[in-house]
């Protein structure tokens, strides 16, 4: 259908699996085991409610606002999804074309399908960017990453911290990855070849250190300068211990259900990271020195206003954008962004929220979350 009958984020996924070849469907739309968490993700917005407010004089509003120090036109940001070729040619390009026109961020993935340095240099003058990082055993090869990142001006560090395996995804497994260069897979390696045919997430995960830990994490703040942020927090325990360290943040958030099944929602975490973070730390949120951002499942502006009300400074946004690229190219990643920015001018005027600061936590009714 042409884009103009694209009317929300659900229509792409609906056209993407359609239009997509098989091996890219099965990689982006999968999830762990049953894929509970995957549907959990977004049910788990439909038992917070709105506590809307009236006779506000809503006439001008604003929906812009600042994410680790950086503009952006909206309270949300592309995540890092990796293989972006697998569904468009031009990959993550698409992503970094759409950030540009619509004043977002984009988060470069470690696995991208384009290099850092291509979606650096494609960046407009002002166009900010985080990098999501999977930290290697060989920290000689982290430690380049990261100061070469620093250098060419990425403004935020997300450490991927829910992915010391990679779970398993069983729609991706059952499409082998036979594709993968096989100049890169050495024949005499049978730990890769057994990745190789068991799905595109296998054939890259030998990648990931799985004994990083928190006594690592002063190593991070030694070499860099950028923000530091913690991506898969799915509990208050381990925000607060980032938070005691002086990180920068965490993203609450089960990497899209591909991890952990059963792993909880982020904005069901959100809540109780908000609520003990106050009672142990006297923290009130948002806040700017130790910033929450949440994603999984995130599908309209009312889900991330939910999530704002709660606490949360700002919301991750993932397989949307990769189901709008590889549909429509560079015009359907705008057309996304375009569809959340008339739906944010909506919902807050009907919330009767001028701006990103007025939507408090008075402006949900949270008290269901917990029940599933
Ligand atoms: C991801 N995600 C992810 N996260 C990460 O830290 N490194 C990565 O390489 C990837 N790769 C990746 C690939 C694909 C195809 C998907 C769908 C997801 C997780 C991602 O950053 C984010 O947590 C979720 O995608 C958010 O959920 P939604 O918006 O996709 O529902």
């Amino acid at each position: 259908p042409p884009l103009s009958e694209v009317l929300n984020l659900h229509d792409f996924e609906a056209i993407a699996r359609s239009v997509m070849t098989e091996k890219a469907w099965a990689y982006y739309s999968s999830a762990a085991d049953d894929e509970i968490t995957l549907r959990e993700n977004h049910a788990a917005y439909h038992r917070i409610w709105f506590r809307p407010r009236i006779l506000r004089d809503v006439t001008q509003l604003d929906w812009s606002t600042t994410i680790l120090g950086q503009k952006s036109s909206m309270p949300i940001y592309i995540t890092a999804t990796a293989l972006g070729k697998l569904g468009h040619p031009d990959g993550e390009l698409n992503l970094t074309k759409a950030a540009a026109n619509h004043g977002v961020i984009q988060m470069i993935p470690t696995l991208a399908s384009c290099s850092f340095d291509e979606l650096v240099d494609a960046a407009q003058p002002g166009q900010s960017q985080f990098l999501q990082l999977y930290v290697n055993k060989d920290r000689n090869i982290i430690k380049r990453i990261v100061q070469h990142a620093e250098k060419r001006g990425i403004k935020g560090l997300f450490i991927t911290v829910d992915a010391p395996q990679l779970g398993r995804r069983e729609k991706d497994m059952r499409m082998k990855f036979e594709e993968a260069d096989p100049d890169q897979v050495s024949k005499n390696d049978k730990s890769k070849e057994v990745d190789r045919s068991q799905g595109a997430a296998r054939a890259i995960s030998s990648f990931i250190d799985p004994s990083l830990c928190w006594d690592d994490l002063p190593w991070f703040k030694s070499i860099t300068k950028m923000p530091l942020i913690l991506k898969g927090v799915q509990c208050w325990e381990d925000a607060l211990e980032a938070y005691d360290q002086g990180l920068a943040g965490v993203v609450l958030s089960n990497h899209g259900g591909r991890q952990l099944d059963f792993a909880p929602s982020g904005v069901e975490v959100l809540v109780e990271v908000v609520e003990k973070l106050g009672a142990k730390r006297g923290l009130t949120f948002p806040n700017e020195k130790f910033q929450l951002f949440v994603d999984g499942g995130v599908r309209r502006a009312t889900d991330v206003l939910k999530a704002i009300a709660l606490g949360a400074t700002a919301v991750g946004i993932g397989r949307p954008f990769l189901y709008a690229y590889s549909s429509y190219g560079v015009d359907g990643a705008n057309h996304a962004l375009e569809i959340l920015r008339d739906e944010f001018e909506m919902a807050m005027r009907l919330l009767g929220a001028r701006n990103i600061k007025e939507v408090v936590r008075d402006m949900v009714d949270a008290s269901s979350i917990h029940q599933h």
